[in-house]
C-alpha cells in the first residue's frame, strides 16, 4: 500500500505521490473561456494533501475546438494570465499543475462555437447531433498552429507538463480511426500525419515540458472505435517523440460516452484486458484512469504492473481528502465516490457548475463558523436531510436529525440496489456515518410531529422527508399490473407472472 503514496519521477519532475487528477470538465468557467473564483476553491481543495500531478479541465487550442459553452480558453489575450491563477493555486499546495490541450473536431458543440464542428471527413457525432464538414489542409495547419501556441502559452502560464488528447474519438484519434478518416490527401494516405504535427508542434512550444499522451485504451465501439493497429501506430510515435506517460481511458466522445465516463454499471474486465494491451505495446508509463478510487483497486493495477500511475477524477471531487485519508489509514472515512454521474456529468451537461451527490461542498467556499449557534431540528434523514445536518453541524450549529424510518438513507437505500449500482452505497454509509458523527442527535424510527418539536423547541426546523416519485400520466396505467421502481425495490408490491 505505501508504495502509492511513494514519490515518482515524470521526465525532469518528482510527482509527490503515484496519483494524478485527470481532466475534467466542471463548466466553472466564464462564457468567455476565463477562470472564476469557484475554479480556484475547487482546485485548491484537490490540490491540498493531494495527488503529485493535476490535470486541469481541457482547453481547446482553437476556438472551433470548443465543447463546452464554459470551456476555459487558451487562445484569448488573457488566456496566460487566467490560467496561472490556477497554475498559482496548486503551486501554493506544493503539486504540479499540468494543462491539457484539445481540438474536440466532429465532437465540438455548435452552441459553444457557434459554429459546425469539422472532423477530417464528413461525419455525425451521435452524441451532439451535429453533422461535421471534412476540414481543409489550411484550416488543419491552423489548428496545429494553435497547439503550437497553445504550448508557448502553458510555458508562460507557469504549467510543469503539458498532456495532448490523442484518444475518447476526439480529433487526434479521428484522423487516426480509418473507420472515420476517408480523406484521400496526405491526411488520409498516412493518417498518423496530424498526429506526427500536432506532437512536433506541441515539442516546438513547450521543449523543456514533459508531455502527457492521454488515449482510450479501447473507444468500446466495433463499428466506430478506433482499431488496435491504428493505436500501435500511435504508441510507436509516442515512444519516438518523447512523450514522458501514457493515460489511458476508454471510450469515446461521440460513440461510448458511458465508458467515456466510467458509469458504475459497466464491467471492470474491459478496461483491465485495454490496460494490459497498451501495457504490452509500449514500455512508457502508464497512467490507468477509471474507477481507481477503491484502494485494492489501485493497488491492484500497480502491483500487477497494469500501470505505473493511477488517475483518481471523481473519486477526488466525491472526497478531495481522499488521498490523506488513505494515507493515514482511515480509509472508512473516505466519501467513496458510486460513479453515478448524477452530480458531475448530468450537471456539467446541462450547463450547471460540476457538483457531486455525495460531496455538496466541491467547489464552494470553506465553511465558516456561525457567530450565532442555533438549535436545528433536520426532519428527513435521506441524502437531502443528512447533507442539510452535516452541513449546520459543521457551521457549529447544535443540531438533531429524525428520520421515520429505521435507518437513515431514505430513497437512496434503494437506489443503489438496481443492477450495475451498488457502489453507490459506500458514499450513503459514508455520509450517514459522518452525520452520527456530527449532529447532536439522531433519532431513527422517529417522525417529526408537533409533539416532537414541542420537545426539543428548535430555532429551526428543516424539512426533507423526501421526493415524490414522478410517475407519468399514461392513460390505462391504473388498470395494469404495474410497479414503479421504488415499490419494486421497497418490496412494497409483489413481482407476480
Ligand atoms: C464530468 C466529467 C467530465 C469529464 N471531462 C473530460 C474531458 O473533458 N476530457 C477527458 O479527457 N476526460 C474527461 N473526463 C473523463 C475523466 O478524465 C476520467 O477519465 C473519468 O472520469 C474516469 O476516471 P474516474 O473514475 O477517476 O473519475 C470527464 C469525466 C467526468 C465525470
Ligand atoms: S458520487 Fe456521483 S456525482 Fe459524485 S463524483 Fe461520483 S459519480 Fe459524480
Amino acid at each position: 500500500m505505501q508504495r502509492l503514496f511513494e514519490t515518482k519521477s515524470l521526465g525532469n519532475l518528482t510527482l509527490a505521490n503515484r496519483f494524478i487528477f485527470p481532466p475534467i470538465k466542471t463548466a466553472y468557467g466564464t462564457p468567455k473561456g476565463n477562470v472564476t473564483d469557484r475554479h480556484l476553491t475547487y482546485y485548491r481543495q484537490i490540490a491540498e494533501n493531494g495527488p503529485g500531478l493535476l490535470i486541469i479541465e481541457p482547453v481547446s487550442v482553437t476556438a472551433e475546438g470548443k465543447e463546452h459553452p464554459k470551456q476555459l480558453c487558451i487562445h484569448l489575450p488573457e488566456s496566460v494570465d487566467e490560467l496561472k491563477k490556477i497554475v498559482n493555486v496548486i503551486h501554493a499546495e506544493s503539486r504540479l499543475a499540468c494543462l491539457h490541450l484539445n481540438h474536440a473536431g466532429a465532437a465540438a458543440n455548435p452552441k459553444a462555437t457557434g459554429v459546425s464542428p469539422k472532423a477530417p471527413s464528413a461525419m455525425t457525432c451521435p452524441t451532439t447531433g451535429a453533422a461535421s464538414e471534412p476540414l481543409t489542409e489550411p484550416e488543419i495547419g491552423a489548428i496545429v498552429d494553435g497547439y503550437r501556441s497553445a504550448a508557448e502559452k502553458a510555458v508562460s502560464a507557469g504549467f510543469d507538463a503539458i498532456e495532448v488528447q490523442g484518444g475518447h474519438g476526439y480529433l487526434l484519434s479521428q484522423f487516426l480511426n480509418g473507420k472515420i478518416n476517408q480523406r484521400t490527401d496526405r491526411y488520409g494516405q498516412n493518417r498518423l500525419l496530424f498526429a506526427q504535427e500536432v506532437l512536433a508542434a506541441v515539442k516546438a512550444g513547450a521543449l523543456d515540458l514533459p508531455c502527457i499522451l492521454r488515449i482510450s485504451g479501447s473507444e468500446m465501439s466495433p463499428d466506430f472505435g478506433i482499431g488496435t493497429e491504428d493505436l500501435a501506430s500511435l504508441l510507436k510515435l509516442a515512444a519516438t517523440t518523447g512523450i514522458r506517460a501514457v493515460h489511458v481511458g476508454m471510450g469515446s466522445a461521440c460513440f461510448s460516452p458511458p465508458w467515456y465516463f466510467h458509469h458504475a454499471s459497466l464491467p471492470e474486465k474491459p478496461q483491465m484486458d485495454a490496460l494490459a494491451w497498451v501495457r504490452a505495446q509500449t514500455d512508457l508509463p502508464l497512467i490507468a484512469a477509471g474507477r481507481m478510487g477503491r484502494m485494492d483497486r489501485a493497488i491492484q493495477v500497480i502491483d500487477e504492473k497494469l500501470a505505473d500511475l493511477v488517475a483518481l477524477g471523481r473519486p477526488l471531487i466525491s472526497d478531495p481528502d481522499l488521498i490523506e485519508k488513505w494515507q493515514s489509514g482511515r480509509p472508512d472515512e473516505v466519501t467513496y465516490c458510486g460513479y453515478c454521474l448524477q452530480g458531475c456529468l448530468h450537471r456539467v451537461k446541462n450547463g450547471e457548475p460540476i457538483g457531486c451527490n455525495v460531496n455538496p461542498e466541491i467547489g464552494q467556499p470553506e465553511l465558516e463558523k456561525s457567530a450565532h449557534p442555533l438549535k436545528v431540528l433536520v426532519a428527513g434523514g435521506g441524502p437531502a436531510g443528512m447533507s442539510a445536518a452535516l452541513y449546520l453541524a459543521r457551521r457549529g450549529h447544535r443540531v438533531t436529525l429524525a428520520e421515520k424510518e429505521n435507518q437513515l438513507g431514505g430513497q437512496f437505500n434503494l437506489a443503489w440496489q438496481a443492477p450495475g449500482k451498488q457502489k453507490m452505497r459506500d458514499g450513503l454509509d459514508n455520509l450517514a456515518s459522518c452525520v452520527k458523527a456530527n449532529a447532536e442527535a439522531v433519532l431513527t424510527g422517529r417522525a417529526v410531529d408537533t409533539d416532537l418539536v414541542g420537545d426539543i423547541r428548535p430555532d429551526l426546523l428543516v424539512w426533507a422527508t423526501g421526493a415524490h416519485q414522478n410517475v407519468p400520466d399514461i392513460q390505462g396505467l391504473d388498470s395494469q399490473y404495474t410497479m414503479t421502481s421504488l415499490e419494486y425495490f421497497s418490496g412494497a408490491k409483489p413481482v407476480s407472472m
